[in-house]
């Protein structure tokens, strides 16, 4: 396969990093003089199929039309939401019409110990579901503030984090969202919000949290069942990352638990390019995706 990377910022470079030299045909950045170019049209369209889009979100539409109209499969960073849905849903219609795939990269997904947690869900064993919590927070507050575009958007950390958690949890459930029972949005080091906790009824009720202001990473996920919960913390690009299922003890009483662990990995990346390349050659169009899923919450809570 042959990429071109566009937009070689934080996550352009990562993916970069990965993939082998001859893979990547150009880069592409108005910005960064690290870039091949500075736009897309000096390329050879012959010479690369696919793309790699790590663009501001502002820009996504754009190119996304462009490298329909080429021809070009397309992995496209998180998120990608629109105010109106139908545009969200035309951009796939056209995508599967010309037998090229889209895919929207939430990598969080390919997070080995995410597939024990579903494994736990899946064989019931948390019994009926009553509360999920998600927390997702680094310490990135300051290099918001100075990033050109991120510094803009107005539901702040909300924004760019809800996505990754509402993927998983459609992952794990794929539940509808039915109201929004409370929302608190600080503006604590910015002018948006860089605090965000939110709690969401779409049965089981669903509280998303996210920070810019968790100067240590942190990653977690609680489940709480009629007969147990688990908690999953970290995420493996930081260091170890663990789970914890519970049995309870009725009616009351310390649980049994069993641990497990996954060691750090740089390798999610890897795993989800791998997985872009096979929806390519096995031509899977119709993938089970979250986005109507995310695009219709955000658009409910109103951060998009
Ligand atoms: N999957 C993840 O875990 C993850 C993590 C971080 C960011 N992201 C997503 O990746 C995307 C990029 O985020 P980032 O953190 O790399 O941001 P960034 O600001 O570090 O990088 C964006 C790059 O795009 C360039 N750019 C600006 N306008 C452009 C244009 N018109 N055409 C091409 N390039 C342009 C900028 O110069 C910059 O180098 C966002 O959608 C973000 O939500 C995903």
């Amino acid at each position: 396969m042959k990429y071109i990377i566009v937009g070689l910022g934080n996550i352009g470079k990562k993916r970069l990093n990965f993939l082998k030299k001859k893979e990547v045909i150009a880069t592409v950045d108005p910005y960064n003089k690290d870039a091949d170019y500075k736009k897309i049209d000096k390329i050879d369209v012959k010479s690369y199929d696919s793309v790699i889009l790590s663009c501001p979100d502002k820009d996504k539409f754009y190119y996304l039309e462009k490298f329909l109209a080429l021809k070009k499969n397309v992995l496209v960073e998180k998120p990608l939401v629109f105010k109106n849905s139908k545009i969200l849903k035309g951009i796939f219609t056209k995508f599967k019409k010309k037998k090229l795939i889209l895919y929207v990269a939430y990598n969080h997904r390919f997070e080995p110990l995410i597939k024990n947690v579903k494994k736990i869900i899946d064989r019931g064993a948390l019994g009926k579901i009553y509360l999920c919590e998600y927390f997702y927070g680094n310490g990135t507050s300051l290099n918001v503030k100075k990033n050109l575009w991120k510094s803009k958007i107005k539901s702040g950390v909300a924004y760019d984090l809800f996505p990754h958690l509402l993927d998983l949890h459609y992952f794990l459930f794929k539940k509808k969202v039915i109201k929004i029972l409370s929302k608190l949005n600080l503006n604590i080091e910015n002018k948006y919000p860089d605090y965000c906790d939110y709690y969401l009824n779409i049965k089981p009720t669903i509280n998303l949290k996210a920070s810019y202001l968790s100067w240590k990473n942190k990653f977690s996920i609680k489940i709480v069942g009629s007969k147990g919960d688990l908690e999953m913390d970290c995420l493996s690009k930081w260091g170890r990352t663990q789970l914890i299922f519970r049995k309870r003890k009725l009616p009351s009483g310390i649980p049994s638990e069993k641990i497990i662990y996954e060691k750090k990995t740089n390798y999610i990346f890897k795993t989800e390019h791998l997985y872009f390349e096979k929806l390519i050659k096995e031509k899977l169009y119709n993938q089970d995706h979250s986005n109507f899923f995310i695009n219709e919450v955000m658009n409910k809570i109103k951060i998009i």
